[in-house]
């Protein structure tokens, strides 16, 4: 996407974060420059989330300024440098943040989690299927030191499925009450590649999952399936002997 003014004046690398202060984070001037760039790039923000917005059939953005002034996501900007004679193009927009869900698994079992979720992923009609939405969101893996099962996905479209099916191989999405997407191996112990070097603490994964149910004491008891997970994943109800049937089963 194209300005009228010149973005490598505000964005002077391929890929620049953003986040509330809506500064990048090299910016270095005085207080009339600073309100200059916050302005210039609260423009790109808006511009993009109404892009993106588009792209996706949303009557809304999900991504604005003044949202993200008050947020602790993270915006990542994809820059063509060389595009529009030297004055640069913002070519892909990729916001991150934590937020606190409730999510089940593929047996029905509830976690309550605090993991990275994408919140909004978009690469210009012109660019797409050109490897550029790969290199954005490998950066943005880097940065936030995570591997892309670790994520949830705020309702993912069709294309964004491809793209994670395509490049990190998931498939068959965990789809959740709250419209986020999980995968599988979102609720693996060991859910680290050993790619990056994410430290797991016993009872926290870097996607937030609290440590899973320890085998002794009363959490080692065995659980009932859970009948809400059973629906919200379509599986038949498993009825077991001696226990109360539900109306739900
Ligand atoms: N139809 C089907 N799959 C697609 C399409 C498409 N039109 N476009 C991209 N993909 C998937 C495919 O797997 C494709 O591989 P293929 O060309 O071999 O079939 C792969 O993505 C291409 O990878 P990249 O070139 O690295 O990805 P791209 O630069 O196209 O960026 C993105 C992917 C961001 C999903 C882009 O297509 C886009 O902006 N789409 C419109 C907006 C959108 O759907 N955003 C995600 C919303 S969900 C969310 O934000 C949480």
């Amino acid at each position: 996407m194209e300005f009228q003014f010149d973005v490598n004046e505000y964005f002077k690398k391929p890929i620049v974060e953003i986040r509330n202060t809506l500064l990048p984070p090299d910016f270095a001037g005085d207080r009339r420059s600073l309100w200059n760039t916050v302005n210039r790039v609260a423009e790109i923000v808006n511009e993009m989330g109404e892009a993106s917005a588009h792209a996706q059939g949303l009557t809304k953005p999900i991504t604005t300024a003044d949202r993200l002034r008050q947020s602790d996501q993270t915006l990542y900007f994809l820059v063509d440098q060389n595009a529009n004679n030297g004055f640069g193009s913002v070519t892909g927009m990729l916001k991150v943040g934590k937020k606190g869900l409730y999510v089940f698994d593929q047996e029905g079992q509830h976690y309550k989690v605090n993991p990275p979720c994408v919140l909004d992923f978009y690469v210009h009609e012109k660019h797409q299927r050109n490897g550029l939405g790969k290199q954005l969101f490998e950066h943005m893996l880097k940065k936030e030191n995570v591997t892309p099962y670790n994520l949830a996905i705020d309702r993912p479209s069709d294309k964004f499925l491809n793209f994670l099916n395509k490049h990190y191989n998931l498939s068959s999405p965990i789809k959740q009450m709250n419209n986020y997407v999980v995968f599988e191996k979102f609720f693996d112990s060991s859910g680290n590649d050993g790619e990056n070097e994410v430290e797991q603490s016993p009872s926290t994964r870097s996607n937030g999952l609290q440590g899973a149910s320890p085998n002794y004491g009363r959490y080692g008891a065995p659980r009932p399936p859970c009948s809400m997970g059973q629906i919200i994943h379509n599986a038949t109800p498993v009825l077991q002997k001696g226990r109360e049937t539900t109306r739900a089963q």
